[in-house]
């Protein structure tokens, strides 16, 4: 009796959690983890704009090389059904496999699902391959800027190119997914200079071409319409580069900062990512000591120039109205950025001219609670990262209420997401080269989902 109902019961709970974990998302992304891997192998078959069939491009059986081909292509799907299989596991029995060498393990709050997490990573630092087409040249292509706002770009192009990174795939055969190489920024900063057009068709010609080009050259693009090729930008016109062509670009993953859902982010496809703002020289924000709330005598702080409609309201409400919520559009030159977001509790994080803000990588590093002020703002990892666990969301509308709305947190409320904002700082770090689930691997991560999303017919 007992062992015959054990099984319903535990089948009954993983419905019940899976269920939890879909409803129990917060407003700003429904997107997670188990989402994902669930659309290939609890379901028949992926949900149709991802199911990608493998039209026979290549029926030439007799060609021995071909034969080959299709053997590593066949080793390269099954050896990511096993990966689908082993995170199912781990979502099942809440065990991740132990036998990693990792001394970090995932656990708590912050993750939609630590476990499934963890055996993902794992998963990901033990296969996952990337080629890099080397058409093209510099500095448009296979380089970005590595300071500054944008730099995000620049960082991971160097790190996948230039750093015999393990992830780098030696040969395109062995690829689970294909970079296209092309910096938005770049081509901005060096094809709009002076700036004296919006006009976006100089950036579609780049882009486009480069895409013709490896499209025609090998049979990867064709094979998949795209759908294991992606790009990482941060740039504010970076989602632009769709409009080029979109019916042929439909299914490409694009890697943005910018990751605004009224404007065409599909958070099933697309990546978000943070903005990180690199001083020259250094490799991210200040981590300053990460005072616990007892040390921070400002209840809320920011500090920025007008831009965008949202900082527009913020500023009109709030700017040099209030001791205690401290809205500056400049600061005093005596005074010093981060030193007053480390003194804060709360850190407002107001979208600027596009969704994304630096400031939320630089709250977290700071180890102020930040404060989302956004609409239609997918989060970056949102896969992985419950971000209702460790910020406060205030949508525009409510940008009146901001000092109501965080008086109310109770210092033990406060204490609890300030403690899991010191738990996510390792996922908002630069490291050169990257290290396990730091925000370059974080990335990639994102990256390897998609493709386990998607299953290249055999
Ligand atoms: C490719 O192979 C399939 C199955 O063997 C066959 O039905 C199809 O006609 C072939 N296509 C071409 C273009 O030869
Ligand atoms: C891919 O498809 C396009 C459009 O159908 C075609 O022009 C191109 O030659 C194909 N590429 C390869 C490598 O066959
Ligand atoms: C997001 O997209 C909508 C629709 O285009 C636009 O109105 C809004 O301003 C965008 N958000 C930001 C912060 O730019
Ligand atoms: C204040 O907090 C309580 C409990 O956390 C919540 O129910 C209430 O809606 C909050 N009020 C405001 C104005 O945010």
């Amino acid at each position: 009796m007992r062992f015959s109902l054990a099984p319903t019961l535990l089948l009954l709970l993983l419905v019940l959690f899976l269920f939890y974990q879909h409803h129990s998302s917060p407003n700003l992304n429904s997107n997670t983890l188990s989402s994902f891997v669930d659309a290939t192998s609890i379901e028949p078959s992926p949900p149709p704009s991802l199911t990608m069939e493998f039209s026979s491009a290549s029926n030439f059986t007799s060609i021995p090389s071909a034969q080959k081909k299709e053997k590593t292509r066949n080793a390269i799907e099954e050896g990511l059904a096993k990966s689908r299989a082993a995170i199912h596991e781990a979502l099942r029995s809440k065990k991740s496999a132990s036998e990693n060498k990792e001394t970090f393990v995932p656990h708590g709050a912050v993750y939609r699902n630590a476990h499934a997490f963890h055996q993902s990573h794992i998963e990901m630092e033990k296969k996952f391959k990337v080629w890099v087409y080397r058409e093209g040249e510099i500095p448009l292509m296979h380089m970005g800027p590595m300071n500054s706002i944008y730099s995000i770009e620049g960082q991971f192009m160097d790190e996948i190119e230039r750093r015999m990174s393990p992830f780098a795939a030696s040969h395109p055969e062995e690829a689970h997914t294909f970079l296209i190489p092309v910096s938005v920024a770049n081509v901005v900063h060096y094809l709009y200079r002076p700036l004296v057009t919006y006009s976006r068709e100089e950036l579609h010609n780049v882009f486009l071409d480069y895409v013709h080009l490896v499209a025609h050259k090998y049979p990867y693009w064709n094979r998949s319409l795209g759908a294991d090729h992606f790009f990482v930008s941060c740039h504010d016109w970076a989602p632009d580069v769709s409009g080029s062509n979109p019916e042929m670009l439909k299914n490409m993953i694009r890697v943005l900062c910018n990751a605004n859902t009224s404007e065409g982010f599909m958070p099933q496809r697309d990546v978000s990512i943070p903005e990180i703002n690199i001083p020259g020289g250094h490799l991210g924000p200040p981590r300053l000591s990460s005072s616990s709330g007892h040390d921070r005598p400002i209840l809320a702080f920011f500090a920025g120039g007008s831009h965008g409609y949202i900082r527009k309201i913020l500023l009109k409400h709030w700017k040099d109205k209030d001791e205690e919520v401290q809205v500056h559009e400049y600061l005093p030159k005596n005074q010093d950025y981060f030193k007053l977001m480390s003194k804060a509790r709360f850190c407002l994080c107001p979208s600027g001219y596009e969704v994304a803000s630096p400031r939320i990588v630089a709250s977290i590093n700071l180890g102020c609670v930040p404060v989302i002020i956004s609409d239609h703002y997918a989060l970056p990892f949102s896969d992985v990262l419950d971000w209702s666990k460790f910020t406060i969301h205030i949508p525009s509308e409510k940008i009146p209420e901001i000092k109501t709305i965080l008086k109310n947190v109770s210092w033990r409320r406060y204490s609890v997401l300030q403690r899991r904002v010191m738990q996510v700082q390792r996922h908002f770090v630069i490291n050169r080269p990257s290290q396990p689930f730091d925000m370059l691997r974080m990335l990639l991560h994102s990256v390897w989902l998609r493709r386990l999303n998607i299953r290249l017919q055999l």
